[in-house]
């Protein structure tokens, strides 16, 4: 059977040859800011029968998998998404399904019963950014009567909670995204509250541990969180140009190998899992927690931006710090060219639903990771603002 076609679409050409960042997207080992009084944590993802896996796209191929999916199903997903939410489904050769978001990112328990018509195999839902689906019970609720999987993407929501419940716990299947939190040179988890896990469970050889330890201190010694003799990668990154920015916009089809055969079947790096368990998850969520915040008084009275959600709960760890550019072309350009690396979610399947489409374009994701130092993270502030003014 032929491989269903997915297009992808970048809605605004990457600017081109724009400053490589000079702080960490992901945190890195070596640096941290000050965490002040401790968060404590709970998660999902802590309980001993959680699966290291090498990311989240390789745990969510594995849930896939388990809830039965093969070539040809149908698999529901929303339409504001991360490429790499996709990349299992197309692996799997499978068909997605994309459900309209709301405003606010939600995906209503109405969105999920229309995919849920169209006789899908599992359900992914993502708690966008850390913050949880308002309608998680009762998409559980829908998912089971038409005997469809729930796979929750707790990609964002490591860390996440809602009251007493916790991501992860809902799902007959639920993935995390350890990189986003902890520094690894990879890392993602998958857990199974129903049903079989039949990932095999390799372990990875020597030579993937010693790339990925180099990648580890790589990373940190890119951003200068450690010295490190390898070469700290300097100049301009992107599209040489206009006209090859403007050909990365043209629709592409999503590559089925974008699931790495060779990772696919193995545990994740033995570095990683032990940083993983040795991590201070108390801290990290502290510091994420008080630079939320931060970005929220920063930014609470400017004109060029408007904060996806200006408070956390009191007991919220976000993942990012999400706001709405006013105007999204010119302002994600200055920030590029200003070295300042925020995600967005520019580069979508194409679909009907023209919020994401929108939100594609105008939010934007700041980074509140516990390695940029204070210092770094005030200077972040202070360049963002000035970028957009
Ligand atoms: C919502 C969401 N789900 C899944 C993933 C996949 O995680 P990973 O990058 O670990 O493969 C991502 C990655 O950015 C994500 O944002």
């Amino acid at each position: 059977m032929s491989t269903p076609e997915v297009l992808f679409q970048r809605l605004q050409p990457i600017p081109p040859a724009h400053p490589r960042p000079w702080f960490p997207t992901l945190p890195v080992i070596g640096r941290a800011g000050g965490a002040g009084q401790a968060f404590p944590v709970a998660s999902r993802f802590l309980a001993p029968d959680t699966l290291m896996v090498p990311s989240g796209k390789v745990a969510t191929y594995w849930a896939l998998r388990d809830a039965g999916v093969g070539p040809g199903d149908r698999v529901a997903v929303p339409a504001y998404h991360c490429p790499t939410m996709i990349y299992p489904i197309v692996a799997l050769r499978a068909r997605p399904v994309f459900m309209p978001v709301e405003r606010g990112l939600e995906l209503t328990a109405g969105a999920v019963a229309e995919a849920l018509r169209e006789r899908v195999r599992a359900v992914i839902l993502p708690h966008y950014f850390g913050f949880v689906q308002p309608d998680t019970e009762a998409v559980m609720a829908a998912c089971r009567d038409a005997g469809a999987v729930l796979v929750e993407d707790c990609a964002h929501a490591l860390y996440a909670r809602r009251g007493s419940a916790l991501p992860g716990a809902w799902g007959d299947y639920a993935i995390a995204s350890t990189r986003k939190f902890v520094p690894g040179s990879e890392g993602g988890a998958l857990v199974a509250n129903q049903g079989q896990r039949s990932h095999p469970r390799r372990e990875p050889g020597w030579t993937d541990e010693l790339r990925g330890l180099w990648r580890l201190l790589g990373d940190a010694a890119e951003v200068g969180a450690i010295r490190w003799p390898a070469a700290t990668p300097t100049g301009l990154i992107g599209p040489p140009d206009e006209a090859a920015a403007a050909r990365e916009a043209l629709p592409t089809p999503a590559p089925a190998a974008e699931i790495d055969a060779s990772a696919c079947d193995r545990l994740a790096l033995r570095s990683v899992r032990r940083l993983f368990a040795n991590a201070d998850h108390d801290r990290i969520a502290a510091v994420r927690r008080r630079r939320y915040a931060r970005w929220a008084e920063a930014l609470g009275a400017l004109p060029q931006v408007r904060a996806f959600a200006p408070t956390l709960a009191d007991d919220q760890v976000p993942y990012v710090f999400p706001v709405r550019l006013s105007s999204p072309q010119a302002q994600f350009r200055a920030l590029k060219y200003r070295g300042i690396a925020v995600w967005r979610w520019d580069h979508l399947a194409q679909s009907r639903c023209a919020v994401s489409a929108e939100l594609a374009l105008s939010l934007i994701q700041l980074p509140c990771q516990h390695s940029l130092d204070d210092d770094a993270f005030e200077r972040l502030v202070r360049e963002f603002t000035l970028a957009l003014s």
